[in-house]
């Protein structure tokens, strides 16, 4: 089966592990994107920010929300107090998954499957050994079903701050769907009453 075990790095941190995702093979999905986009940002991080995968932006860039969607999470950390230089950002699945469509050859993203999504999982939770952070802040289902099982159901359980063996988890919507959503006021102050939460987390 899928799997990126195999290319983890048998030792070293943050920068080894980055190094050898660049060549990981453990599913299809690097075959067209890329780049690998690894997490990134603070090692002695006090959040860390779990993302879907890199979008259009952060695989031609390869660096996490740097795109869209970035903006709004730095937008609305920044409206609660959340401090991004004290912040580690990575995803759930670390290439870009994506359909063509149109004469305009636009790349919109795809969801990953169960399959890729346990396919990379290996390096979610080889960032997380290696950083010790007070909160780890789920962004959308995806994230929240890696790391907590596929019956969370974060439009019941956001907002509130979740013991695992992790330590404090809390979940909240994905800044694409804050993006995407009818009413992004309300979706947008959706996100940022979670993210108070995670502020609160931190006093
Ligand atoms: N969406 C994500 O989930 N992650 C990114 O890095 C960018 C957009
Ligand atoms: Fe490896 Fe994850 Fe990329 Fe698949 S998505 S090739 S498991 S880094």
């Amino acid at each position: 089966g899928y799997d990126a075990t195999p290319y983890l790095p048998a030792r070293g941190g943050l920068t080894a592990l980055r190094r050898a995702a660049a060549d990981c093979r453990g599913c299809p999905l690097f075959r067209d994107a890329t780049r690998t986009v690894f997490g990134a940002g603070s090692a002695s991080a006090r959040t860390v920010f779990v993302g879907e995968q890199p979008g259009d932006q952060e695989d031609r860039q390869g660096e996490p929300f740097v795109g869209p969607a970035g903006r709004l999470l730095r937008k609305a950390m920044n409206d609660v107090g959340l401090d991004e230089r004290q912040a580690y950002f990575t995803n759930a699945v670390k290439h870009f998954k994506f359909t063509v469509a149109g004469r305009g050859k636009r790349r919109i993203h795809k969801a990953p499957s169960l399959r890729e999504l346990t396919a990379c999982r290996p390096w979610l939770h080889a960032e997380l050994d290696r950083l010790d952070p007070e909160v780890i802040v789920l962004l959308g289902a995806t994230a929240a079903k890696t790391l907590l099982g596929s019956s969370f159901r974060v439009t019941k359980e956001r907002g509130a701050p979740i013991e695992s063996e992790r330590g404090l988890m809390v979940a909240t919507v994905h800044p694409s769907s804050v993006l995407r959503s009818d009413d992004r006021a309300e979706a947008y102050a959706g996100l940022i009453a979670d993210l108070r939460v995670v502020a609160g987390l931190l006093e």
